[in-house]
């Protein structure tokens, strides 16, 4: 195991480019499955969860290789295996994401519950509805097995009751080879969407609506592997920018789609932050203080992403005046508050509303990252601190940030990693 030591009081500065977008990666890396041949992807971050999809879909005959500086060829021509080993789906959500294509290209797929970062309830019934209505037929088995067959789906109406991404992605790819169209009513609409509905039409699929109230998918016979870059990662982006904001920093962020942060520009803006934003860059400049925002409350996109939530608390921790926060997509994303309360933090909860009282200063002490954001959220905290922390759980944080300390030393910050006794 390792952690973080982090030294903190170091304003940040500096530029950095932003590294590609996770949570576009895995589902377009499964949608590979659906092209006889060889897919190349680029700007593919190389983080622990990456590897994992890696692994799931090399046990299904795929072989996943780098092939240059964030360039993974994704050869799915020969798939001769259906079966998903259990210790590998419980190694993170994503690994769910597979059915929808496998289904679509095999007929056939059998998995187990899907693990993933312990931020509350987690259901894949919305995914689970879908697929059956597309004519997949399910049964479970012992050990928590489920197991898929289609001999053929058919295009259908799916109605989601929660704009759930997993259940949009999971749906598309399987009607992208059904027979007929697929309405997809109320998608997620998350820029992760849109990414994957133009990968999926660039291998051959007809989708259309993705980032709007209803996506259109026109089955088609089969696909064809294609090249595609994935898209820079605006979750990363905006754990910089809270960065940079609340060491009083100044930080420039370059290859970002700032159409995809303008919620959380807004709120860093509200804050204090004078922020300019460029087609392809933002540059943040941080007031002496942050003051605190009364209303942030997460929302399905365009709404306050819950994966800024934990970073968002971390700022308002120290920030002038009472924040409120409230978090309404997952009910067990406050793991962070105890170990920021060891920082010295003032914070109450009441259900799903957590109220910040803003002290003057954090300071360091020793604490724990519980899953991926809530160890963004210390590593922020940690480097507006008054003294030294350290960080253990950097595990969670590799899953979604490439080489965090790398890029926060880089902006000037004093941070490294060690083994934990
Ligand atoms: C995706 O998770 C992201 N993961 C998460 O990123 C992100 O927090 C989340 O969307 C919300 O934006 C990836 O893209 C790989 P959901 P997902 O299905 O797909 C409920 C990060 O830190 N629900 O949109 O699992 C569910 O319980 C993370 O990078 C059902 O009830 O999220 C939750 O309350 C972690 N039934 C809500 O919907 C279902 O069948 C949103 O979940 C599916 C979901």
């Amino acid at each position: 195991m390792e952690r973080y030591v982090i030294q903190g009081g170091i304003a940040l500065n500096g530029n950095l480019d932003v590294q590609g977008a996770k949570n576009s990666a895995l589902p377009i890396m499964a949608a590979c499955l659906l092209g006889n041949g060889a897919s190349i992807l680029d700007n593919v971050p190389a983080l622990s969860d990456v590897a994992v999809m890696a692994q799931i879909m090399e046990t299904i005959g795929a072989k996943v290789a780098w092939t240059g500086e964030n360039q993974l060829r994704v050869d799915c021509t020969q798939l001769d295996n259906w079966a998903i080993p259990d210790y590998l789906m419980r190694r993170m959500r994503s690994s769910f994401i597979v059915v929808g294509p496998l289904l679509g290209r095999l007929g056939r797929v059998r998995v187990t519950y899907p693990g993933g970062c312990a931020i509350g309830t987690r259901a894949i019934d919305l995914h689970l509805q879908g697929l059956k209505k597309l004519g997949a037929k399910i049964t479970t088995g012992p050990s928590g097995q489920i197991e898929f067959r289609a001999s053929q789906l058919r295009g259908t109406f799916v109605d989601l009751d929660i704009p759930s991404v997993g259940a949009t992605e999971n749906i598309l790819m399987a009607a992208v080879l059904a027979q007929g169209t697929t309405v997809i009513n109320n998608p997620a609409r998350e820029p992760e969407i849109v990414d994957l509905q133009s990968f999926l039409n660039k291998m051959g699929a007809r989708v259309e609506g993705a980032g709007g109230d209803q996506i259109i998918i026109q089955g088609v016979d089969k696909l064809e592997p294609a090249c595609h870059e994935i898209i820079p990662d605006r979750i990363v982006a905006g754990t910089l920018l809270v960065a940079a904001a609340v060491t009083g920093g100044r930080v420039t962020l370059h290859k970002v789609v700032p159409a995809h942060m303008s919620v959380v520009v807004a709120k860093l803006a509200e804050m204090g932050a004078t922020i300019d934003v460029g087609k392809d860059y933002i540059t943040l400049y941080a007031p002496e203080q942050l003051k605190s925002v009364e209303k942030i409350i997460t929302a399905p996109y365009p709404g306050f992403p819950t994966d800024m939530q934990p970073q968002f608390m971390a700022a308002l921790a120290s920030a002038q005046g009472v924040g409120i926060l409230t978090e309404k997509i997952f009910d067990g994303r406050f793991k962070h508050i105890d170990e920021l309360r060891r920082m010295g933090a003032n914070i109450s909860v009441d259900g799903r509303t957590a109220i910040i009282r803003g002290v003057e200063k954090l300071r360091g002490a020793s604490v724990e990252a519980t899953d991926l954001r809530a160890g963004a959220a210390l590593a922020i905290a940690a480097l507006s601190a008054e003294g030294v922390t350290t960080l253990s759980g950097v595990q969670h944080i590799d899953r979604g940030y490439v080489n965090l300390e790398g890029q926060l030393a880089a902006l000037g910050a004093k941070i490294y990693r060690e083994r934990e006794a």
